[in-house]
């Protein structure tokens, strides 16, 4: 049985796309229920509707508080019927309530080896601070920014040729392996929160990162 993952989104979807296209190969454990985008006009949901997956538009301006707009995301996941969430891009800090009505269900990628780097602009901050190896992260999602228990890193070189775009470049395409990756471990109920970490119940010959040779 595959089980529903709503992801939302604010961007590109350039992430979305690797989930989509993982979700078409056979027996690949999940389905996109829905995708649900903070932003009206972007490509992630262009990307959405040629899937033949539901797209919505859902702006936190049609609804009075933090509070209502969460509700309001979580009525629609729920009414697609979905077992998790997937954020990809999804530009917004989701608070408490939502991850109650989640618990240890919200999965978010980030584009640096965490703990460094968290926040705004991952890639930029990594390049600035002249970092040699930098990747990206698949994690649960708790309250603080970026800060939830690991599931899978990607480690990429940085090159002395690199600039940022270079860079963002890099680790947007170790990003598009990672998520789908970790999205199967997770539906498929490999996980085991063990306090800060989380244990993963590997299926036979994977691991937990990936190293891209230089
Ligand atoms: C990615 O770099 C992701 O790690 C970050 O936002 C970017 C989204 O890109 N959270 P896309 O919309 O998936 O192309």
């Amino acid at each position: 049985m595959s089980v529903g993952v709503g992801v939302l989104v604010s961007g590109s979807g350039t992430n979305l796309q690797a989930l989509i296209d993982a979700a078409a190969t056979p027996g690949y454990p999940a389905h996109i229920g829905v995708v649900i985008s903070s932003r009206r006009d972007v490509q992630a949901l262009d990307r959405a509707r040629a899937a033949g997956i539901p797209a919505v538009w859902m702006t936190p301006r049609q609804h009075d508080s933090r509070q209502a707009y969460e509700q309001a995301l979580t009525s629609e996941l729920q009414r697609h019927s979905v077992e998790w969430v997937a954020l990809a891009g999804f530009m917004r800090l989701l608070g408490k309530d939502f991850l109650e009505a989640w618990p240890e269900r919200v999965l978010n990628i980030h584009p640096a080896l965490l703990p460094a780097f968290p926040g705004l602009d991952a890639q930029g901050q990594a390049f600035e601070h002249g970092v040699r190896i930098s990747g990206a992260t698949v994690h649960l999602v708790d309250e603080g920014t970026d800060t939830g228990p690991i599931l899978v890193q990607g480690a990429v070189p940085v090159l002395p040729e690199d600039d940022r775009d270079s860079l963002q470049q890099r680790i947007l395409a170790m990003e598009h392996k990672i998520y789908p990756k970790a999205l199967r471990w997770a539906v498929e109920g490999r996980l085991r929160r063990t306090g800060r970490t989380i244990e993963i119940d590997l299926p036979e010959g994977e691991q937990t990162w990936i190293m891209e040779p230089a």
